[in-house]
């Protein structure tokens, strides 16, 4: 591979935001895409949360077509660095796509609110960090408020997240005492001022705790702050960059995302230490981002809701080699050669006319409808890529046909939706009835105003009464047909034909599962 292709994967930071609702994630990728100068994006994220507040309209703002793809890739420049910030959709919006977007990233940064300390939705998108050990950076934020004391919450996180906390900062006070952090490693003191965006002012470089300076700048909380760092350097682990890299330790940072402090610190460490795109699995081998064979795999597909263009767009991040627009590359699920010449490539603001594409970089692909979540896209060799599965759903409806001619479109809607990964949908193992399952209960209204729009479908949706899903494996055939035989009432094959059991509580699942060793439940599952 070409010098000037290994600069440009070397200088790439592909991540994603992990967080529950309200934590402050639209307001710290707004101050992310600040200090990489992307001011219209920055202004385009903050109207589209505001709009969502004011309205539980979903069409209506997924009508906005360009700022909901826009904001699906935000790349932006910092420093030397090249950053690919991918949208984990939250709130109403929350779905599999949330999962699945971090099947495509190198790396991922949580945020915590300091007053609630880790969240469900946190938790859950830790679990599918975990499945790849993506590396994950800490900010603890809003500690211009009153929260939880610092030493708590780093318990929290590692209790709750079975992951080691290394605080690189370390917060001075909170809410109307908070005075700032200090960078444990720089040995660098930032202060705050309340109401003052800082952008890199108010730093004061004291390698000695002991400099009478620190009484100067912060009184009584001084000493404090001593006895803080006495007892973080018995009692915290230090920071290790292979532990990082590996996914066993999250290095913390401290700050207030909406007056901008602390963020930058965050950021400079981000560049520095999270992993530029490295090496993926496919069924047959790994692949290197350094290898000069374009390869990409597909994580999400957006479809358009405007009804008069009925597109759709597939984004593929690339693996290896490079893109450029135009080029043919192989679908390899579909055995054929497409030219990728009205590919969107994302690009920063700044940069116009982008033709080309590298490792940890998204495109765009339009497409009607053929292409699949999980399919590879590579120059020649056939490769397929794993680990973008489906997750099992925690959201069932069952849908009832109101008129029963549709039958054929509803099952046709109900399969390119399936494979679209907009909705999961099972069919009993005895009834003829579709279940439809999902990660956020917003994929059901989603599901539903398709299925009329796209298919004609008239249909309406009954409770059902499951919680939880797993798919069913197991070595022994013998075994297997028992366990169908007596769970008929909870089995169901999914739209790929597996095998998966439907109970209606987590406590079920667990009982099940113990009365029927060797069979196994798992949680995701690959695409065929
Ligand atoms: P989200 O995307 O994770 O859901 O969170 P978002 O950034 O929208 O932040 C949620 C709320 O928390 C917002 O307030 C935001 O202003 C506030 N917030 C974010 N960072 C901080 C912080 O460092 N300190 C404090 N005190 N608040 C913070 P809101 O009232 O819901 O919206 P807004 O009217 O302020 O925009």
């Amino acid at each position: 591979m070409k010098k000037h292709n290994q600069n440009e994967i070397e200088r790439r930071r592909t991540f994603g935001i992990i967080s529950h609702p309200d934590a402050g994630k639209t307001t710290l990728t707004e101050k992310l895409l600040l200090f990489g100068g992307a001011i219209q994006m920055a202004g385009a994220i903050k109207a589209r949360k505001a709009s969502r507040h004011a309205t539980s309209d979903w069409m209506a703002v997924e009508q906005e077509r360009g700022i909901s793809v826009t904001s699906s890739v935000m790349k932006f420049n910092y420093r030397d660095f090249e950053i690919n910030l991918l949208d984990t959709p939250g709130h109403q919006d929350f779905s599999e796509d949330t999962y699945r977007v971090l099947t495509a990233v190198d790396s991922a940064v949580m945020v915590i609110d300091s007053a609630k300390g880790v969240e469900t939705q946190t938790r859950k998108l830790m679990e599918v960090c975990r499945m790849r050990n993506t590396p994950i950076i800490t900010f603890i934020n809003k500690l211009d408020r009153e929260g939880r004391e610092p030493l708590d919450l780093l318990a929290d996180i590692e209790e709750t997240l079975q992951i080691e906390c290394a605080p690189l900062s370390w917060p001075i006070g909170m809410g109307k005492r908070f005075k700032g952090t200090y960078n444990l490693y720089k040995k660098e003191l930032n202060l705050f001022t309340p109401g003052e965006e800082r952008l890199g002012r108010g730093v004061v470089t004291i390698h000695d705790l002991n400099d009478p300076r620190l009484d100067e700048l912060l009184g009584d909380q001084a000493d404090e702050l001593r006895a803080d760092i006495e007892l973080l350097e018995g009692a915290a682990n230090p920071f290790e960059l292979e532990e990082y890299l590996k996914g066993n330790q999250t290095p913390v940072f401290f700050g207030s995302a909406v007056n901008n402090f602390g963020v930058r610190e965050m950021l400079n460490a981000f560049v520095e230490i999270a992993p530029a795109p490295g090496p993926r699995a496919t069924e047959t081998r790994e692949v290197s981002p350094y290898e000069d064979q374009f390869s990409g795999f597909v994580f999400k597909i957006q479809a358009n809701m405007d009804p008069a263009h009925r597109d759709r767009i597939a984004f593929l991040r690339v693996c290896s080699g490079k893109f450029t627009r135009g080029m043919k590359v192989r679908h390899h699920r579909i055995g054929k050669d497409v030219n990728l010449s009205n590919a969107t490539i994302f690009m920063a603001q700044d940069r116009a006319n982008v033709e080309e594409a590298y490792p940890g970089d998204i495109i765009g692909i339009h497409n009607h409808g053929t292409i699949k979540v999980g399919d590879t896209f590579s120059d020649k060799e056939p490769l397929k890529f794993t680990g973008i599965p489906s997750f099992a759903p925690e959201h069932f409806r069952r849908v009832r046909l109101k008129n029963p001619l549709k039958a054929k479109q509803l099952q046709k809607g109900l399969l390119q939706l399936s494979e679209e990964g907009a909705v999961q949908v099972f069919r009993s193992l005895f009834g003829s009835d579709f279940i439809l399952g999902a990660v956020g209960v917003l994929q059901f209204d989603v599901t539903m105003a398709r299925l009329k729009d796209e298919y004609g479908v008239d249909a309406v949706y009954e409770g059902v009464d499951y919680a939880t899903a797993r798919w069913v494996a197991c070595e022994d055939r013998k075994k297997l047909e028992e366990f169908e035989k007596r769970n008929q009432t909870n089995l169901a094959w999914d739209s790929e034909e597996n095998l998966t059991y439907l109970a209606s509580s987590e406590w079920r699942l667990n009982y099940v599962a113990e009365q029927w060793p060797g069979v196994e439940f798992l949680k995701t599952r690959e695409h065929a």
